[in-house]
C-alpha cells in the first residue's frame, strides 16, 4: 500500500502487479481513489462501489483497513475482484500450471501437428482458405513458415463435428458497434478446434481447488481474445496486387466481434502458457494478504473489517444497505452509450459458465433487441443518486466518475437540484497513465473523464480549499460544449 498525494491524482502509474493482469473495460487508474480513502476515511469506515468493474478499489480499501461494499451486475467483475483480493500463492499456481501441462499441452498439440512434424504455432486464414503455418525454430525465437499441406487441412477439418463442452452458450445482440448478431454463435468467434482445446483446458482446471482454479480459469478468459479467430494479421498487403506481403505480424483482438478476412488461428496452448507466465509475475510482484470476504452485507456490517462483493443489480441491492452507513461512495458507472461492458464481456462470461442479467444493465446499447434508451438510462443514475444520498453519511463524500459525449446524458444531475439531500461540489479530470489504451476514441468523445464530487447539503465538515489543491479543479459541473472533442 503506497501512500498517494494530490500530484499522483494527475500522474498515475501504469497498472501493475494483480492490477495489470487482466484487460477489463473501462479500468480506472487507482490513485485519485487511493487518496480519497487515505484523506476522508478512516480505519473500518465503509466504502461502496455499486458499479465494482474490475474491482481494483476494494484492494485500495482493504489495505488501509477500510471495509468494502462492492457490486457488479456483470459476474466476471465479482470473480476478478475476488482475485484480486484472494490471490493464490504463487508456487502453487505454478505447480498446478505444471501440472496442467503434462496432461493438457500433448492433447493441445497433438491437435496442431502438421504433416512435416513440426507443431503450428500460428496458421494465417484468409476466410476460409489456409494461407500458411508457422512453428517455432528448435532453437532461439525465430519462426518457420510454410505453406500448407493436404494433411494439414484434413487436420484443421477433423474437428468439424466437434461439439463445445464446457462453454456455456453465447447470447448476442444486433449490434453493429461491436459487430455482433443475434445468430451468433462461439463457432463464429473460434475454430472447432480452438474450443476443443478450450475444452481440455478447462476439464484441468475444473480439477483445483477455488482460489487457484479462479486464478486459472481467469488466465484462460484473459488469453481467449488471442486464441480467437479475432486477431487480425498486420500486413502490407495491397501493395502488390492481392498478395499477403512477406512480412506478416500478428495482432491481436480489439474491441468488438470482428473476424477480419486474413487472421491468425494462435496455439491455445502457447496462449494461455504466455498469459500463466503474466499471471505468475504478477502473483510475484503482489503483496499475499488473507482479507475477509463476507457473503452479504449484513456480515459486513456487524464486522470491523473485510469486504463483501454481490452480483446483481445494484439498484436493487443498495435497498439492503441501511441508512447513513457509507462514509465514501466511489463509482464509476456506465457512461452512457461509452461501452457496452455486458455484451463485450460475454465470452469471458461463457468461459466462467456464468448466466448474465443483461436486462438490468444500466446502459444506452445501440442493440435494438436490448431497448436501453437514454430515458431509461437518466431515470436509473437519478434512482442511482437518490439511493446513494440515502445510505451515506452526514459528513460522507460521492465520487462519481463520469464521462459523457452529449448533454442528454448528464441531465441525471439535475436530480441534485429537484429532489436529493446532495450537493455539487466540484470536479476534476481523472487522468489516465500515458501507457492505458483509451478505449473511447470515437469522434466526438469527451477528451476527459471527470470525478464529479457530492455531499450532503447543508454539511460543512471539511474545507473546500483542499479539494482546489487537486489539479484542476473546478468549481461547477464540467461543461459539456467546452470538453467536447
Ligand atoms: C465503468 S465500469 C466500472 C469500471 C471500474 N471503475 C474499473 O476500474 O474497472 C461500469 C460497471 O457497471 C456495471 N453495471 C452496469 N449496470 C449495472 C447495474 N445495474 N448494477 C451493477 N452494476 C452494473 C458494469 O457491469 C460495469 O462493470
Amino acid at each position: 500500500m503506497q501512500h498517494k498525494t494530490v500530484g499522483d491524482i494527475s500522474n498515475p502509474n501504469t497498472y501493475k502487479g494483480i492490477y495489470s493482469f487482466h484487460k477489463y473495460w473501462g479500468k480506472k487508474p487507482t490513485e485519485s481513489i487511493a487518496y480519497f480513502i487515505q484523506k476522508y476515511t478512516k480505519e473500518s469506515d465503509i466504502v461502496f462501489d455499486p458499479f465494482l468493474g474490475s474491482g481494483l478499489i476494494s484492494r485500495e480499501c482493504l489495505s488501509r483497513q477500510r471495509r468494502f461494499i462492492g457490486i457488479d451486475l456483470n459476474p466476471f467483475s465479482i470473480e476478478h475482484t475476488k482475485l484480486v483480493l484472494d490471490l493464490p500463492n504463487p508456487d502453487e499456481y505454478q505447480q498446478a500450471v505444471k501440472d496442467i501441462e503434462k496432461i493438457a499441452k500433448t492433447r493441445i498439440y497433438d491437435s496442431y501437428k502438421c504433416e512435416n512434424g513440426k507443431i503450428a504455432s500460428h496458421f494465417l486464414w484468409e476466410e476460409e482458405i489456409l494461407r500458411k503455418i508457422w512453428s517455432k525454430a528448435e532453437r532461439g525465437n525465430r519462426k518457420i513458415e510454410f505453406e500448407p499441406s493436404q494433411f494439414d487441412i484434413n487436420q484443421f477439418n477433423s474437428f468439424s463435428n466437434y461439439e463445445v463442452k464446457n462453454i456455456r452458450k453465447v447470447t448476442f445482440f444486433t449490434n453493429s458497434r461491436i459487430n455482433s448478431k443475434t445468430t451468433m454463435s462461439i463457432y463464429d468467434l473460434f475454430t472447432r478446434r480452438a474450443v476443443h482445446n478450450i475444452d481440455i483446458l478447462i476439464d484441468e482446471i475444473k480439477k483445483y481447488p477455488k482460489s487457484l482454479q479462479r486464478a486459472l480459469i481467469l488466465t484462460l478468459t484473459s488469453s481467449s481474445g488471442q486464441m480467437s479467430s479475432m486477431v487480425f494479421a498486420i500486413t502490407g498487403r495491397g501493395k502488390t496486387k492481392n498478395l499477403i506481403s512477406d512480412k506478416v505480424e500478428v495482432g491481436s483482438w480489439v474491441i468488438g466481434f470482428w473476424c477480419p478476412k486474413l487472421h491468425f488461428e494462435i496455439n491455445v496452448w502457447n496462449c494461455f502458457e504466455s498469459r500463466t507466465k503474466k499471471m505468475h509475475k504478477a502473483l510475484m510482484e503482489t503483496e499475499s494478504t488473507n482479507y475477509n470476504i463476507y457473503d452479504n452485507v449484513d456480515k459486513l456490517l456487524a464486522a470491523q473489517n473485510g469486504a463483501t462483493l454481490v452480483e446483481g443489480n445494484c439498484l436493487n441491492i443498495m435497498k439492503l444497505i441501511p441508512d447513513k452507513t457509507i462514509k465514501l461512495i466511489c463509482t464509476d458507472p456506465p457512461h452512457s452509450d461509452r461501452i457496452p461492458y455486458l455484451e463485450l464481456s460475454e465470452i469471458w462470461n461463457s468461459i466462467l459458465n456464468k448466466k448474465v442479467s443483461f436486462e438490468d444493465e444500466i446502459i444506452v446499447s445501440n442493440a435494438k433487441e436490448r431497448n436501453k434508451k437514454k430515458s431509461s438510462y437518466i431515470e436509473d443514475m437519478k434512482i442511482l443518486i437518490s439511493e446513494s444520498s440515502r445510505i451515506l453519511k452526514d459528513d460522507g463524500l460521492f465520487l462519481l466518475y463520469f464521462n459523457a459525449r452529449d448533454k442528454q446524458s448528464w441531465r441525471f444531475m439535475e436530480i441534485l437540484e429537484t429532489n436529493s439531500d446532495l450537493c455539487f461540489v466540484g470536479a476534476f479530470p481523472m487522468e489516465y497513465s500515458a501507457n492505458s489504451v483509451i478505449q473511447d476514441n470515437r469522434a466526438g468523445g469527451m477528451k476527459t473523464d471527470y470525478v464529479l464530487v457530492m455531499k450532503h447539503k447543508n454539511k460543512d465538515f471539511f474545507s473546500e480549499n483542499e479539494l482546489s489543491e487537486i489539479p484542476g479543479w473546478i468549481n461547477t459541473v464540467p461543461k459539456i460544449d467546452s470538453i467536447v472533442a
